[in-house]
Order: C-alpha cells, then structure tokens, then sequence
C-alpha cells in the first residue's frame, strides 16, 4: 500500500520530482488510492489559476478509509480509539465494525433526504459519532461542514447560511471539565438565527445530559439507526467537494475552505507517510477536534487512508485527571506518532514543569511528537521532547492547505531543522518568499510567504460557492503565487521561519480567530463608539485578543460595566473559544492621516514591547492613555525610543 523509501536524498529528489513533474509525481501517488475510474487528467490547468487535480477520476473517500482495508482482509485490524476521560470510558472499534456503523448511519442520512452534493453540517463533540457522521457523508457524496463545538449559535447560525444544509447532525451535550456544554439550544438558537431553513435535525443523546427534541424536525439518532438500512458507497467525481470547513478570515464573514475528493485522498494518504512516517498498522494520535482541519485530516481521514489506528480524545492535557494525561493515554494505546498543538505542552509545563505526573507510563511505543497549530517557543519544543524522550518537528500549515507546507518529513529522510524554524517545503509546495515587489528576497529576509501555483493536491479548491472570493484572498496579491498570510523568511539551509500574520487573524491557543469577528461584536454594543483588538502575546495560548473601546460620549454608564458587558456579548456572539476578557476603556483610538488604526503600535503597547508613537499619528497623547488603561487591566507595557514599524510604512 505504501511505505516511503527513507534515504539520504531522498527528499531532494522527491522535491525536484513533485516541482518539475508535477503531473507525474501526483500520478504515482494516486495508484495508492482505489478509483472507480482512474483519472487520465492529473491537473487540469484550463481554468488557471484555478487548478483541478485529477478532474476525470471517480472515487469515494469512505470507500478507501474503510471498505477497502475489510475487503483486503484487514477488518479485524483497530481502526479507532476513543479515549475519553471525561466520561471515563474507552471505546475501540475495528475497520470492519467502523464501516458497518458508518453504512448504516449513512442509510440514516439518506433516508432523511440527503443526496449527493448535498451539505450536512456537524456540530459535534469529540465522540465516535462525529467521525462516523463525516465519514457517513462522504460515503453518500454529501457534504460535511463540521462546526467547532467552541463556536455560538450565532457563529453556527453564519455557516448555516452559507452552507445551506438539508440535514443537521448534532448531539445532546459535549462535556468540558468545568461544565456541561448543552448544545441543543445553542442549536436551536442557530435555527432560529439562520435565514436558511434546515428541515432535520438528528440528534445523539448522551446519557450524561440528555435533550429536549422538537417533534416534527429533531430525530433521535439511537431510535433511528436502529431501523437504518445501510447504505453502500457512492463514487463521486475526484473533483466534487468532500468537505466544506469555515475558517476565520479578516472580516466577520467565515471563509467556507472547499476541499475536494480525488486530491485530498491523494495527498492524505501520501502526507501520513511523508510527513510523519506512517505506516499502516501504526497508532496516530492527533489530539485535535474534529472540528479544526487538523482534526479532519489526521484524527480521521489520513490515518484511516493509510489504514492505520486513529485515537481520538476527548478530554484536555491537564486537569482530565492531571497532567498526566498525554502520558497514559501515549502509553494505554502504544501511540507511535503523536501530534499536538504547542499550546498543550506550554499548559502541562505550566503546572507540573519537572513532568512528575508522567513518571511510572511507558511511552517507549512513541517515534515523534508533531507540533503544529501556532508557533512554538523553543523552550516548549525542548522540554517536550527530553520529557517523551523523541524528536520534535515543528510543522506549519493552514485550514487552506489541510497538509503540511513545511516540515521535516520523517518518512522520506530525517532534515532535522532548527528548532523555531518550521522545517523544509514538502514535496508538492515549491514555497518562495516574496517582497512587497513581488520578487523573491534574498535568504535570510523577511517577506511574504507565497506558494508558487499550482498548489498540490489536497490544498483548497475554492472558497464555497465564491471563486472570486478565493482568487481576491488568496491568488490576487501576487499573480502566479497562492499568498499565504504569514510572513517570514528562509534560513541557508531552506529551512522556513514563519513569523507571523501578515494580516488581522490571531492565533489563540492554536485556534484562528479575526480581530474584525470580535471588533464588530463590539462595536455592536449601544454605548460603544468605536473599538480595536489586537491579539498580545500570551505566555499560554500564545496570544489572547484585548480590546481598547471608546465609549460614546453622553452616557453615564460605568466603564467597568460596560467592560463586563462586552466580555459577555463576545462569549454570546462568537463563543468561549474566544477567550475573550481584556477591555481597556480609552479615550480615543490612535489613526494615521488617512483614518487607519495603528494596530501594530498597539499590539506592542499592550505586550510591553519597545515602541514609539509613528510619524502619521498627530496626537500622541492617545497613546499615552491607552498604555495607562492597559496597565489598569494588567498589561506590562513599557516605552522605548524603538520605532513599530509595521505602523510608520
Ligand atoms: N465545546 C465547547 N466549549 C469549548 C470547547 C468545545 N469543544 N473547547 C473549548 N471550549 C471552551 C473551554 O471550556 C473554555 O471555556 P471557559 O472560558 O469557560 O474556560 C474556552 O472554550 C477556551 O478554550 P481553550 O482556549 O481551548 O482552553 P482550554 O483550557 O479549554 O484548553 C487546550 C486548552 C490547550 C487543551 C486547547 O486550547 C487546545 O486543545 N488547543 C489546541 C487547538 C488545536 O488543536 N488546534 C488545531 C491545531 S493542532
Ligand atoms: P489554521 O488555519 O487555523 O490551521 O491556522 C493557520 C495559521 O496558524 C497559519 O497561517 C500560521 O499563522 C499559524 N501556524 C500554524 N502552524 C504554525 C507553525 N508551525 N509555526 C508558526 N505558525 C503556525
């Protein structure tokens, strides 16, 4: 099925194989997939810059994550393990018991009406129905939007419009350590909110929290699959959409990345071994949610593509008992790659920095530990990887991209890159950073990260139902290059260093958050003139958004209120993966000339980084008093004679 050659220049041959052939690199890998008609077009670059990768192939993508390793004679093999320390449970389920629970449920979902093409939106907590439900619509050709359990029904209610979708798959709670998270009126908030009517809700009750259905829409899940027909695969053309997956853009409208069958199969199955030296048989653990790309490709379908176990897991690094938990759970299921976002190692360290609670756990079945996500500190890939005893590999990718730009790809030869840096460009991705010129700069200076068109296989078709969208973020800026949005520069070695956004996304605890989403919440408030947030660092998450708010003038309501109301309205409207609970009440917002907030000036106040009031800016008393009121609420700000260049060009 697979198994990557690992040899000393083996990468630079793939490389050059994937950049110059790209044709005929992709067609080798697709032979690793089952087609129900091979593709003849590998790429089909009619329509450029809008490329399709294998546009005549035929396929289904369940097919391949689990018929296809029954039928081999492989069913009896592990092909999922959800492990669960909030319920205290542990469930494991075979290839072969996988594909007859997804058969059927996807014999649930077509008899609600759901067809090929159709959208279905998930709104699930980390429990085996929301892989099956995924994986139940892609076996009948629909849809899937999984929507982040984090998020609103204000924010669910945006993706249902969007979507459009004919079914709703959702369950009666998910459970976080402090509190059970009822999702059936967040739902049912959405349905009320959406202008789009979903006709059907099917609903998994938990019997930790059960919840009310509503008789003529919501469907009990159990009661129905219990007279379900199962359902057989559907092959689907390779470049009809799998998935749609919304993700935060500048402005408060998500950005619905559309990812297609053929390709993304394709470059699953080939980045499971390249990326982290996968073979099948293997267990993977990628403690993510379903929710986020990560959790799409590497909790379900690369590992499943490769055949080999996936463990999900519902729970958190610390305080599900204890910090501990990575270790049991590395160690309960002889987990040999293990994939986790640096903001959990940054949390376990944070409360048992000597690694006490891991002692006693064998974690010798562990090869690597993957981080992506966020950037790392050096400090957290290090102690990460003399605690678990393995080697670290920092790799950075997007929603976008749903694989790995850059890494150092175990499975195809050990680079070992620096440590902050994010590794080498995988084969697929000829990366080159770019200045404001539009040419490349040199080695060592910072630029734009850009993508040299076509994007492999497996990276964003479109943005849903908007191409031209998709063409003005992503393709128009440098004509020929897919723009990324971070910036950052390469080393002599070709090892890339990813700095930072160039743009106004925030990055908090490895989840993707625009300043725009959470400005406009704001700015709704009755007694708010106006407001900006800007993401400051974090010695935890990585960065946690602050918001400086001018209060309109006339009122006599207390700031301190206000403040409080706002925090609350963010949780309401966007959602507590927010983490939003800094307001600074201020007299009035820095703007250049030409009336632009000088967030960059004010990102730097608020992280107590050296600063100095731009040139554009004509009062600079504002900020005077913005650092005041930023040190009311805690931020350490201090003043330097440097300049915040970001602001001054
Ligand atoms: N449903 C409902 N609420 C959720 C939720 C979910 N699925 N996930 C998180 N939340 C809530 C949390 O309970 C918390 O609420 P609170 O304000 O009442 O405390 C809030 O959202 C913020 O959550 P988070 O920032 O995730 O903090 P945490 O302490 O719950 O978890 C981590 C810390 C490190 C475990 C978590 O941030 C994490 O897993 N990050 C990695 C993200 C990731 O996988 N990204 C993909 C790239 S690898
Ligand atoms: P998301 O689309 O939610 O996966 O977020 C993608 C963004 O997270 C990227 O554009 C980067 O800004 C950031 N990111 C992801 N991985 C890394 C990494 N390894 N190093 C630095 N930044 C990263």
């Amino acid at each position: 099925m697979v198994t990557q050659s690992r040899e000393s220049g083996g990468y630079a041959r793939q490389f050059a194989h994937a950049r110059d052939e790209p044709a005929v690199f992709w067609a080798e890998q697709a032979e690793h997939i089952r087609w129900t008609r091979k593709p003849s077009i590998m790429l089909d670059d009619r329509d450029a810059p809008m490329y399709r990768w294998f546009a005549d192939g035929e396929l289904n993508t369940c097919d391949n994550c689990l018929d296809r390793h029954v039928e081999a004679g492989r069913g009896d093999r592990l092909a999922l393990i959800h492990d669960s320390p909030v319920t205290q449970s542990v469930k494991r389920y075979t290839y072969r018991e996988l594909r007859d629970m997804v058969a059927r449920f996807a014999g649930v979902i077509r008899a609600q009406g759901v067809a090929a093409g159709d959208r279905v939106i998930i709104y699930m907590p980390m429990i085996p129905e929301a892989v099956v439900a995924m994986l139940a619509c892609a076996r009948i050709g629909a849809v899937h939007s999984v929507v982040f359990g984090g998020f609103s029904g204000a924010e669910l209610a945006k993706r249902i419009d969007d979507a459009k979708p004919t079914l709703v798959l959702s369950a009666s709670c998910g459970i976080e350590p402090s509190r059970i998270v009822e999702y059936k009126p967040l739902l049912n908030q959405a349905l009320e909110l959406a202008e789009h009517k979903v006709p059907r809700c099917v609903i998994f009750q938990r019997p930790t929290r059960r919840c009310e259905l509503l008789p003529g829409r919501d469907i009990d899940w159990q009661a129905v699959l219990a007279e379900a027909e199962p359902a057989d695969c559907v092959p689907v053309a390779a470049t009809d959409p799998l998935y749609i997956l919304y993700t935060s853009g500048t402005t408060g409208r998500p950005k619905g990345v559309v990812r297609d069958n053929g390709g993304h199969a394709v470059a699953m199955h080939y980045s499971a071994g390249a990326v982290y030296g996968l073979e099948p048989d293997d267990v993977f653990w990628t403690a993510s949610d379903v929710g986020w790309v990560v959790g799409h490709s590497y909790c379900v379908y690369a590992p499943l593509l490769l055949g080999c176990t996936s463990v999900i897991y519902e729970g958190k690094p610390v305080g599900t008992p204890d910090a501990g938990a990575f270790w049991r759970v590395i160690a309960e299921h002889r987990v040999n790659v293990f994939f986790t976002a640096p903001t959990a190692f940054r949390a376990i360290k944070k409360v048992d920095p000597k690694a006490e609670m891991a002692a006693g756990y064998d974690v010798s079945s562990l090869r690597a530990l993957f981080l992506a996500g966020e950037h790392c500190d050096p400090d957290t890939a290090a102690w990460a990887g003399h605690e678990l005893g393995v080697p670290v590999v920092d790799h950075w990718w997007q929603t976008e991209t749903a694989w790995a730009i850059t890494a150092n790809p175990l499975g195809i030869e050990d680079l070992t890159s620096p440590i902050g840096s994010a590794g080498r460009p995988m084969p697929g991705f000829d990366v080159r950073v770019l200045g404001a010129d539009g040419h490349e700069v040199d080695d060592g200076e910072m630029g734009d990260i850009c993508i040299n068109l076509p994007l492999p296989p497996g990276c964003l078709s479109t943005l849903w139902q908007n191409d031209a969208g998709f063409c003005d973020a992503y393709l128009s800026a440098f004509p020929g290059y897919y723009r990324s949005g971070d910036a950052g520069h390469f080393d002599k070695q070709r090892n890339l260093w990813v700095m930072g956004r160039i743009d106004d996304i925030i990055n908090v605890a490895g989840h993707r958050l625009s300043t725009g989403l959470i400005e406009e919440v704001i700015s709704a408030h009755p007694d708010v003139a106006e407001a900006a947030v800007v993401g400051a660092r974090d010695p935890d998450k990585g960065q946690l958004p602050v918001a400086m708010v001018v209060l309109k003038s006339g009122g006599n309501r207390r700031p301190g209120d206000v403040a409080a109301e706002i925090v609350a309205r963010v949780r309401e409207e966007i959602g507590p993966v927010a983490a939003f609970r800094s307001v600074a009440v201020v007299d009035r917002l820095p703007k250049t000339r030409s009336g632009k907030i000088v967030r960059a000036t004010l990102r730097d106040i608020a992280d107590g980084a050296p600063w100095q009031a731009p040139a554009t800016i004509d009062d600079s008393s504002i900020l005077d008093d913005i650092e005041r009121q930023l040190e009311a609420i805690g931020y350490a700000c201090k003043r330097d004679m440097a300049s915040s260049d970001a602001d001054i060009r």
